[in-house]
């Protein structure tokens, strides 16, 4: 029916207005009411504009769509889009920070609560989730995936599509309070060069399939309605005019018939990578790639019609990509209702509501990772009557508490560390003082480049007197926000500024320290890891931060968090991950001590392996049993394993199975996640926990790209991270 619906419109529409609907711009064609003398204005008055973005609000929304109503000669209504990344307004943790709860269900909810947020404030397309896969932390935008893993990150990709788009039926975005969610980018965004935001990409085309594209499958197979073209050159072709990409793989190989828009200025940028001659020919590269709407660059808007006249391209082309955007408008209802985003009611309703608040703190709280707790130091309990020095400037910092992306929620309204401390502590024993001790280092807000790296030490004799005249250091420390996200690329991945000097300083008064850390990505933190006592990961925690710091400093939520990205020991590391490949050297153990694939300066595990993180109680793994040795096509085995809280509190703990195949038609990595389960228990409690192993655990992409499985000998671990072998067994496949 909607089909019909799209050939029908279709066929009355001119090619000008057909090429309107692939043009997108920024929310900037009518900021005061009235249309704007600029360039979208020019446009939105010949009814040439499909899309817009970064317009909020139900009446503003209301105001930009009834201006587009009066243009349109058709009355087709406009698609209105923005990045929704991690909450509208109420800020959730940033994404890689949730990502470390391994709670689906949890990022599901925070999704939908986005997704409700968004559509009461007149969005219908979110630019989210970013599901590319990275494994280096220089890379700024590795806070908003979800780690290095590609089993976790398609798991999370899946549940984010089906936050957006809806739990019970995803493909359903009939209803008011669902949006279109956007699988980006596409791909291989994550794997640039020297992690420099943008760089140019060169990855195989088995890493493709096995790493880089899982993801964006699985969106589809959740019913994801929208791609978005990713920045990079790919193996010599930008993304956003890869045929192979777009045409071959995503719509005749997976059969995609959602909508295609590029990156910001992407078809433009095809000219700087010296791939198209102008930007009509970018227009042409782009279109013919499979692209359907075009981001701000005014290519298609400027030389679609003059290439049809040209005999370049085809006016059929055309309606392929116009069908798919006008279909999207259909099935969310605007051709009805194109005012239906924009109740002020709801809006109002919805915003900030007191669940979503709660779901923030929810969320903060099982995103922030316990990496270190030497003898105890943590928690910091209540009735114990302690002098706490309270050091760093995240300890009052408010505005990066909620970190990149987090397009409008408040900064003055986050909760810090101090606020969250002073109130969990208010009526207890344990008695705060302050010193900031320093400062992060400045930005320049226009260049974006670091204006002031050494901060002034001066503070630094206040907070060791203060840190000398107390039982316990805990110091917030951690990147300013504008340091993650896009175009944030770091080669030097310590604290930034002379915090670190600040830490040696505390260092020798020879009190305990707890080190709380607020970054976007993993940090190189060999020194502190030696000489703090404890530390722990809180990322970005959003609105909620200060309560959810204190509801893990104080125990009140024992911490259960797992790192789903490696840290390295220093930043000549990286790219490091756990599932690395075995290289021949050593080729066994009796192999000469020299000429080995390792480094003169450095050993070659991690600071913090993937999978790492603490508990204020410990969980006990034993008698790890397989149902079976051996297992044959269509058949499974049972992998089983007790769990005991040997410790004083109850608590969580996220149980990660990892299978190697020993020897394969494709080298294997030396582990591989393929299940886990978070499982919550009381003190004193065990529990059986139980995998089945089947032929998907152990299939690989095999050198013609199909998924294959081959007999023969597999390891199998059940661990609390992935540098813990305690837990082992061997099985066969037949
Ligand atoms: O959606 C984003 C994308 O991830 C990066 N460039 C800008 C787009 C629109 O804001």
């Amino acid at each position: 029916q909607v089909e019909f619906k799209v050939d029908s419109l279709l066929s009355m529409m001119t090619l000008d207005e057909k090429i309107g609907q692939m043009n997108q711009y920024s929310a900037n064609f009518a900021p005061t009411g009235e249309v704007a003398d600029n360039q979208s204005g020019l446009y939105l008055k010949k009814g040439m504009i499909g899309s817009t973005f970064n317009a909020f609000g139900a009446e503003n929304v209301r105001m930009l769509q009834e201006q587009n109503m009066k243009y349109s000669r058709l009355k087709i209504p406009m698609l209105f889009a923005a990045d929704v990344i991690h909450g509208l307004e109420t800020t959730f943790p940033i994404p890689l920070a949730e990502a470390c709860s391994w709670n689906l269900d949890l990022m599901e909810r925070t999704a939908r609560a986005a997704a409700e947020e968004a559509t009461a404030s007149g969005v219908a397309w979110n630019f989210a989730p970013m599901i590319d896969m990275s494994f280096d932390p220089r890379w700024g935008r590795v806070m908003e995936g979800a780690g290095e893993d590609v089993f976790l990150g398609t798991e999370v990709a899946r549940a984010r599509v089906k936050g957006f788009q809806g739990i019970e039926n995803p493909s359903d975005l009939s209803q008011n309070n669902t949006l279109i969610a956007t699988a980006k980018h596409f791909v291989g965004y994550g794997a640039a060069q020297a992690g420099r935001d943008y760089n140019s990409t060169d990855i195989s085309e088995q890493q493709l399939h096995e790493t880089y594209f899982p993801p964006f499958q699985a969106a589809i197979e959740e019913g994801v309605g929208s791609f978005m073209t990713s920045f990079n050159d790919l193996n010599g072709v930008p993304a956003t005019a890869n045929k192979y990409l777009y045409k071959n793989i995503l719509r005749d190989s997976w059969n995609f018939n959602g909508l295609v828009v590029t990156d910001y200025t992407a078809i433009l940028e095809l000219i700087a990578h010296g791939y198209a001659q102008d930007l009509k020919h970018g227009a042409q590269l782009a279109l013919e790639a499979g692209i359907d709407m075009d981001m701000i660059s005014e290519a298609f808007v400027a030389h679609l019609k003059a290439l049809v006249e040209e005999g370049k391209i085809s006016e059929g082309q055309i309606d392929v990509a116009v069908a798919r955007i006008l279909e999207m408008k259909f099935l969310l209802g605007l051709f009805d209702d194109p005012y239906r985003y924009c109740d002020a009611m709801r809006e109002q309703e919805v915003l900030m509501n007191d669940k979503f608040v709660d779901l923030a703190l929810e969320a903060a709280q099982e995103s922030m990772v316990l990496l270190k707790n030497d003898h105890n130091v943590l928690p910091l309990k209540k009735e114990e009557a302690k002098k706490v020095a309270l050091i760093g400037p995240f300890i009052n910092e408010r505005e990066s508490l909620n970190g990149e992306w987090a397009i409008k929620g408040d900064r003055s309204k986050s909760v810090t560390v101090k606020e969250g401390l002073d109130a969990k502590y208010k009526k207890s024993k344990v008695k705060f003082t302050y010193a900031k001790g320093t400062d992060l280092p400045l930005i320049d807000p226009v260049t974006q480049k670091v204006a002031v790296a050494e901060p002034s030490e001066e503070g630094f004799a206040a907070a060791v007197e203060a840190a000398e005249k107390s039982d316990v250091v805990l110091v917030a420390m951690g990147e300013n926000y504008h340091w993650s996200g896009e175009a944030a690329s770091r080669s030097d991945i310590t604290l930034p500024g002379n915090q670190r000097a600040l830490l040696k300083a505390l260092k020798k008064t020879g009190k305990p320290i707890v080190l709380v850390l607020f970054n976007g990505r993993p940090l190189d933190l060999s020194w502190e890891a030696e000489n703090v006592d404890a530390i722990v990961e809180a990322w970005y925690p959003g609105l909620m931060a200060g309560n959810a710091v204190a509801d893990i400093i104080s125990g009140d939520y024992n911490p259960s968090a797992k790192l789903v990205m490696t840290f390295p020991r220093n930043v000549g590391q990286v790219p490091i991950f756990y599932n690395q490949k075995n290289t021949g050297r050593p080729f066994n153990d009796q192999a000469p001590a020299d000429y080995r694939s390792n480094y003169i300066d450095v050993a070659n595990t991690p600071l913090y392996a993937f999978g790492h993180g603490l508990s204020y109680t410990n969980f006990e793994y034993s008698n790890l049993q397989l149902s079976e040795s051996a297992f044959s096509k269509g058949g499974s085995i049972e992998a089983s394993i007790d769990i005991t809280n040997t410790g004083d509190m109850d608590g969580e703990e996220i149980v990660q199975l990892y299978i190697h195949d020993k020897v394969a038609s494709v080298t294997r990595p030396v582990k591989e996640l393929k299940a886990f389960e978070k499982i919550a228990l009381k003190k004193g409690e065990r529990r059986q926990v139980k995998f089945t192993i089947d032929e998907e655990m152990i299939a690989f992409i095999g050198l013609d790209k199909e998924k294959i499985v081959e007999a023969g000998e597999f390891e199998l671990w059940i661990s609390k991270s992935s540098d813990d072998q305690s837990q082992y067994a061997t099985f066969s496949f037949q």
